[in-house]
């Protein structure tokens, strides 16, 4: 009888490697290896598809999504200025739901009824994996090796994969987790689990140290945005992938885009992280500071609201969600006029947005001015205050009239 087949969400390292071992050992099924490349920094992903195949992979498949990743995943990130807890953009959490998109996909073509994947039972990459494969089809069934097996250190990982001909990283590994894609880089562990200690300055590889001669000098770029999405750097267009990587090199040079931050995990610890966002920051920051010109108020501070909780969904693993695609709704149609230029300057480590401008813009010269071009009716602000300030009126005097004068 044939068996069943499994797809690994594979990406060359140990982990996964191990993890097709052991699923043809341990739950006797055919797997079928995916690497998506997100644009991760470049690895030769000729040799990761023929490393699974080496280790026993009925077949192993590489995807390149990098151009999707960003038309229907980055770009409703950017419209929703998405920021966990205020700080974070939220990489590793955007690139899991386009990687379970295509193991879903994957399955359903292969006739697979397993999806593995190679997370720790300790983070939020397992909830976004499994709740998203089951938003996208509950009858799946999904396997955590690494959850699940006894090899909790290292080095019984490397004497498994060893002892099964599985090829084993030659260098010291290195004591972080990292992930990244074009979004950013994220890395955990090591030194860095002492929230005390400084993160040492060999961790980064997108950003400069901003004290480094490289960020002496102040230099500007020009964004252009249309409907909410940038399409031109400094007057080129270019599609929104090319803008991300050249902001990735061009901030990072200036060293900006460094995050060093406690995180709230969603399992229910809080966690050191660092991140390099150079790409990512300056797009959310030109992109705000636009939404600042062309917003109406209300709308821009509902959204605010919105922004938060598009970023606990997404961050918490329910980007296939209902409510998540009713946010997707109403920020998709405040973005219709966000159209203009945003000016930055960088300068060591830092990015500023130093000139909007927008043929949508609300921003009315003859109003803000205090100069004679004035034509904001300063008589009216009077009886505006006075009907404003009428509910504090009221209540200032009822309290003195009891005694309690300035308690609620
Ligand atoms: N803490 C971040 C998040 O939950 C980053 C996770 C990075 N994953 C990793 N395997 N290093 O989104």
């Amino acid at each position: 009888m044939a068996k069943e087949k499994v797809v690994l969400a594979y990406s060359g390292g140990l982990d996964t490697s191990v993890a097709i071992q052991w699923l043809i050992e341990n739950k006797n099924l055919d797997v079928i290896a995916l690497a998506i490349d997100v644009g991760q920094e470049r690895q030769d992903l000729e040799m990761v598809r023929e490393k699974a195949l080496q280790i026993g992979a009925i077949e192993s498949i590489v995807k390149d999504v990098r151009e999707e990743y960003v038309e229907d995943f980055l770009a409703k990130a950017l419209k929703a200025n998405s920021m966990y807890e205020n700080k974070y953009p939220l990489l590793s959490a955007m690139s899991r739901p386009i990687i379970v998109k295509h193991l879903v996909e994957e399955a359903h073509r292969h006739g697979a009824k397993y999806i593995a994947h190679g997370c720790t039972g300790k983070g939020n990459d397992q909830v976004r994996f499994e709740v998203g494969i089951a938003a996208l089809d509950p009858d799946l069934i999904v396997l955590a090796p690494v959850r699940e097996w006894d090899l909790c250190t290292r080095e019984l990982e490397m004497e498994y994969a060893t002892a099964h001909g599985i090829p084993v990283p030659t260098t010291k590994a290195s004591p972080y987790s990292i992930d990244d894609n074009l979004w950013g880089r994220a890395i955990e562990c090591g030194v860095l689990e002492d929230p005390w200690i400084e993160p040492p300055a060999d961790i980064y590889t997108m950003t400069n140290d901003a004290r480094s001669s490289a960020c002496d000098i102040p230099e500007y770029i020009e964004l252009g945005f249309e409907a909410g999405l940038p399409v031109s750097l400094n007057g080129e267009r270019k599609s929104f992938h090319d803008i991300i990587v050249d902001l990735n090199l061009f901030a990072g040079r200036h060293g900006f885009g460094r995050i060093d931050m406690i995180e709230n995990r969603l399992v229910g610890l809080k966690s050191r992280e660092v991140y390099e966002v150079p790409g990512a920051l300056t797009l959310i920051q030109a992109h705000k500071a636009l939404e600042d010109l062309c917003l109406e108020r209300s709308v821009l501070h509902y959204k605010l609201g919105i922004e938060q909780t598009w970023a606990d969904l997404v961050y918490n693993g329910l980007w296939f969600s209902p409510l998540k695609e009713a946010l997707d709704g109403f920020i998709d149609s405040t973005q219709k006029l966000v159209t203009g230029d945003v000016r930055l300057r960088f300068f060591k480590g830092s990015c500023v947005a130093v000139g909007r401008r927008s043929d949508y813009s609300l921003y009315d010269y003859d109003l803000a001015t205090y100069d004679a071009a004035d034509s904001f009716d300063h008589k009216a602000a009077k009886g505006f205050i006075d009907l404003w300030g009428l509910p504090t009126k009221v209540w200032a005097r009822q309290r003195r009239k009891v005694g309690k004068e300035g308690e609620v």
